[in-house]
Order: structure tokens, then C-alpha cells, then sequence
């Protein structure tokens, strides 16, 4: 991840260790401010994944991973600390598989460090993987939406569903991007146009509601990441993907889904099975911490949304771009 700090162009990750300390970009601060945290205890990195310093379903699984290194080396009981991470965010699989890699890795002898690293290397290698891939499928001259932010922030570094558009770009095509703002936390407008101002990737932000808009005269292409994928490639993302992707179908716009396969669960076998969070009121009815919605109005807030196959073109994983279909035989061969 390219940031200026101080007026210096600097490379970091969303999430690292460094001296028995697991560091993170305070992504709730972003863009007005550039803060890195650091921890010494795995109930803090759990607190961190919880509030949303750290967040997107790569970047949650290596803080965690980051988090029962701690545990291991203070000595603490694993299953606890793995139970607490469990709790934190129900919806992103990457989290749970990451713990899971985590007990059998310090299980069978590993080093945590090492392994929680190596989790982590291995992310970024495959975001590589998905850019590659995925940069087939932008066209030049072409426009492209994303939603939420599925860049670097959210996966260690490099992006699920921005790392076709930074291929793309750094091969020298020309592309808009439409970034939708993805109320009520903001990732779109907050992360993912911070992360293509950095690479110099022209786009708009756009209100969520003006999606269809843009998308009935302007928009090629349509990328997004995913939280958890099941069998039959029913899947969950940030709330309003589902929307995009219906009218997608209308429209005739293919619509992609970047994620490695660790984001697959194969254990269930339709979006039905798929927990969605529900997160506090005051992100909807507050804007910075000031009340906005009369007092005594209740709000919903569902984090994420179950998309049907069906509006599914393809998607951009590491072992290549699959159709939905072949995603059971996928769970075959493991
Ligand atoms: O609530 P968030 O910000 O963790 O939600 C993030 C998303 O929905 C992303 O699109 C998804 O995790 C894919 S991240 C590469």
C-alpha cells in the first residue's frame, strides 16, 4: 500500500507484527488522518477488529492471525482467544479460517510468528494473483464500479476487487472508476477513493442511490469483494451490493466478485446459511458522533447482504476466474 506520510511516499500494510506488537492503519480515521496503532494483547486486536479499526474480510483473518501470536506468546489459553476473536465479527469466513490455520499451525509446532506472517505473506500473493486475472476483464477507455472498499486496506495490501484496476492501471490502460460512497460507514468514500488518489487511478465518488444512474449509461464493469461465498456461489458483502448486482443483471453489465478461496465456505451450502451482522443504530442515525435522525427514531443496520448466484458473471480468485457452477467442483477437489 502506497501512502504519503508527511509528504514522503511510504509502503506499508493494512496490518503487520513488529517487535512482539501486532501494528494496524486506524482505518476509522482515514483520510483525514494517517495513525498507525499498535497492540500487545490479543483482546485488543479482537476489540480492533470489532470496532472497525481494522476491517475487510483478508485484513480481519490476519489480525487475528496477528492476535493469537500475541496469545501464544504471553502464554495464554489458545481456545479462549480464539473464541473471543470468533465472537468479534460473525459474517467475513476469512476470520475463522484464519484462526483455524492458526491453532493447527501452533498445534503442529510452528512458530506463531512465523506462521501468522506467512498467512499473511500469503494474501498478499494471492491478491497478486486475482490482479492478474481480473485486469483481463478491464477493457481500456472503459468504466468500472466498486463498492465498499476492497483494496489494500482491506487485504493486507494490494485489493481483492482493486487489484485488477492496479494492474490494469500500471499496464497503462485507461479506466474511470465509480466508487460508491457505502453508507453508513463510508469505506468507498473514505478508503477506496484515498487508496486511488494514492495510485493516481482517476474516479468519482458517487451517493449509493445514484448507482443505477450511472450504471443505465456509463458503467462497462462492475468488481466487488465478498465476505463469505457459499457452494453454490450465493454470497455476502457489504450492504447494497445486492442492489447493484440485480440491476447489473437488467442492464446487461457483468458483474464480478473478487476474493481468494479462502472466502469460500464450503460448509454451507447456499446464501441462506450465511450469518449477516447487525451493527449499533448510531452509525445510521449519527454522522461523526452528532445525532441526525430525530430523537427516539430506531434505525436498522444490517453490515451485509446476501447476493443470489444467479446475478453472479464470474469470479476473480487466485486459481483463476470461475463461474459459479464450478465452484461445487472446486469443493470437490479439496
Ligand atoms: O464491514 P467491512 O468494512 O469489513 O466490509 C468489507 C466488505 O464488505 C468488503 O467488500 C469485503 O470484506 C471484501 S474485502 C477485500
Amino acid at each position: 500500500l502506497r501512502v504519503i506520510v508527511e509528504g514522503k511516499p511510504t509502503e506499508v500494510r493494512a496490518v503487520w507484527f513488529e517487535n512482539n506488537r501486532v501494528k494496524m492503519i486506524d482505518q476509522r480515521i482515514l483520510p483525514l488522518e494517517f495513525r498507525v496503532l499498535s497492540f500487545c494483547k490479543c483482546s485488543e486486536v479482537a476489540e480492533a477488529i470489532r470496532n472497525m479499526t481494522i476491517r475487510g474480510a483478508p485484513s480481519i483473518g490476519a489480525a487475528a492471525a496477528y492476535g493469537l501470536t500475541l496469545a501464544a506468546l504471553s502464554g495464554e489459553n489458545l481456545e479462549t482467544a480464539a473464541n473471543l476473536l470468533r465472537r468479534t465479527r460473525p459474517t467475513a469466513n476469512d476470520l475463522f479460517y484464519a484462526i483455524d490455520y492458526m491453532l493447527h499451525a501452533i498445534a503442529s509446532g510452528k512458530d506463531p510468528i512465523a506462521a501468522a506472517n506467512a498467512y499473511a505473506d500469503a494474501i498478499v500473493e494471492k491478491c497478486k494473483r486475482i490482479g492478474k486475472y481480473g485486469s483481463l476483464l478491464i477493457r481500456n477507455n472503459s468504466k468500472v464500479m466498486t463498492h465498499c472498499n476492497a483494496g489494500a486496506l482491506a487485504s493486507v495490501d494490494v485489493g481483492t476487487a482493486l487489484a485488477p484496476l492496479r494492474v490494469a492501471h500500471d499496464e497503462g490502460k485507461n479506466f474511470f472508476v465509480y466508487v460508491s460512497e457505502t453508507r453508513p460507514r463510508l469505506q468507498g468514500m473514505r478508503l477506496t477513493s484515498w487508496e486511488l488518489l494514492n495510485e493516481g487511478i482517476p474516479h468519482a465518488i458517487i451517493a449509493d442511490a445514484a448507482s443505477g444512474h450511472y450504471m443505465k449509461k456509463d458503467v462497462d464493469v462492475i468488481i466487488v469483494g465478498a465476505d463469505r461465498i457459499a457452494s453454490n456461489g450465493d454470497f455476502a458483502n457489504k450492504i447494497g451490493t445486492f442492489e447493484k448486482a440485480v440491476l447489473a443483471k437488467e442492464l446487461g453489465i457483468p458483474f464480478y466478485v473478487a476474493a481468494p478461496v479462502s472466502t469460500f465456505d464450503f460448509s454451507i451450502e447456499s446464501g441462506e446459511e450465511i450469518p449477516i451482522e447487525s451493527r449499533s443504530e448510531d452509525e445510521v442515525t449519527e454522522i461523526e458522533g452528532r445525532r441526525i435522525a430525530p430523537i427516539g427514531a430506531s434505525a436498522l443496520n444490517p453490515a451485509f447482504d446476501v447476493t443470489p448466484n444467479k446475478y453472479v458473471t464470474s469470479f476473480i480468485t487466485e486459481i483463476g476466474i470461475l463461474k459459479p457452477s464450478e465452484i461445487s467442483e472446486l469443493k470437490m477437489k479439496r
